[in-house]
């Protein structure tokens, strides 16, 4: 018997960040946008709660009690009065510590394929509600699609998407800690006037007209200056992808993973090739946004 759940990536359209708050959070307009690279977690029964990982960068993901899909399990464990005693397999496609939420989409996918095996058939209001608990991004995980995230990002409400968007992805050869990036912007912003962050009403627009052009002239990340202070390298990836045609280049997340919005798929086709001869980074990927949030694939 096991369950088997596909989970995509995402990347932030707009993340604007506020000033840092008492709890050590930012309060955040998170612009999400799922899409199409996926994690498949695999659930089966087992003496006790264990965690492997398949995959290129499979050597990164830890296999301890901090892994989000382990931690995932225990909470809906805990909360039905359960023994979390599972196998959790996790194929993973989606870049580690890459700011595409690789470890949330983990953590959701584990959430929904324990929900399934154990048929504990929790609300969708409380499957968010422990996604909330696990970590900001990991509600917008299970709902993919695109969705403004407000709050530390865990509150959401969904948007509309009138077209498909096509991608390009840079992966870089290290990670960069999420932490660390919000450190680096506080120690940036230190003495300024950090505006409350507010969604754009003009990339809410071009998300819903599904414009590739209004939607590049509109992305923003508030994080971008944080993490190329801590990665500037950064820098020469972002240049090489515009080069090679991207309507617009940002960081995607806290990084170091770099997204290109090109204008259909034959542009990203070229945008991908000038990224892989730039020597800039480790592996370049296309993808198409948006996708559908964690789904049951397959169960036996
Ligand atoms: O919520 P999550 O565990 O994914 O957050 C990881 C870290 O990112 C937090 O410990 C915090 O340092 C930072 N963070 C933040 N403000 C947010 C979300 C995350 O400062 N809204």
């Amino acid at each position: 018997m096991s369950v088997t759940v596909r989970v995509p990536a995402k990347v932030n359209v707009q993340l604007a960040v506020g000033a840092v708050r008492p709890d050590g959070f930012h309060d955040l307009a998170n612009v999400f946008l799922a899409v199409g690279l996926y994690d498949e977690v695999t659930v089966t029964p087992a003496d006790g709660l264990r965690v492997t990982c398949e995959g290129p960068d499979a050597a990164q993901v830890p296999l301890d009690r901090t892994n989000l899909a382990a931690r995932a399990a225990e909470a809906l464990a805990a909360r039905y009065g359960l023994d979390p005693a599972v196998h959790l397999h996790i194929a993973k496609d989606i870049p580690v510590a890459g700011g595409m939420a690789g470890g949330s989409a983990d953590g959701a996918g584990a959430l929904l394929a324990c929900d399934t095996l154990w048929g504990t058939n929790a609300s969708r209001a409380e499957l968010l509600d422990i996604c909330a608990e696990l970590g900001s991004d990991v509600p917008f995980s299970l709902v993919g699609g695109a969705a403004l995230g407000t709050g530390r990002g865990e509150r959401l409400r969904t948007l509309e998407v009138g077209g498909t968007f096509h991608w390009v992805f840079a992966m870089a050869d290290r990670g960069l800690s999420t932490p660390a990036v919000f450190r680096e912007f506080d120690r940036l912003t230190e003495g300024l006037d950090v505006p409350e962050p507010v969604a754009s009403q003009e990339l809410l627009d071009a998300l819903a007209k599904g414009d590739p052009g209004a939607l590049a002239a509109a992305v923003s990340n508030d994080l971008q200056p944080a993490a190329l202070s801590l990665f500037p390298e950064l820098a020469d990836t972002l240049a090489a992808g515009r080069d090679g045609g991207a309507l617009a280049a940002l960081v995607s997340g806290s990084g170091p993973t770099t997204a290109f919005l090109t204008r259909d798929a034959e542009s990203a086709v070229k945008v991908a090739e000038a990224l892989e001869t730039s020597g800039t980074c480790r592996t370049v990927r296309t993808a198409t946004a948006p996708a559908p949030g964690a789904s049951v694939v397959a169960g036996s």
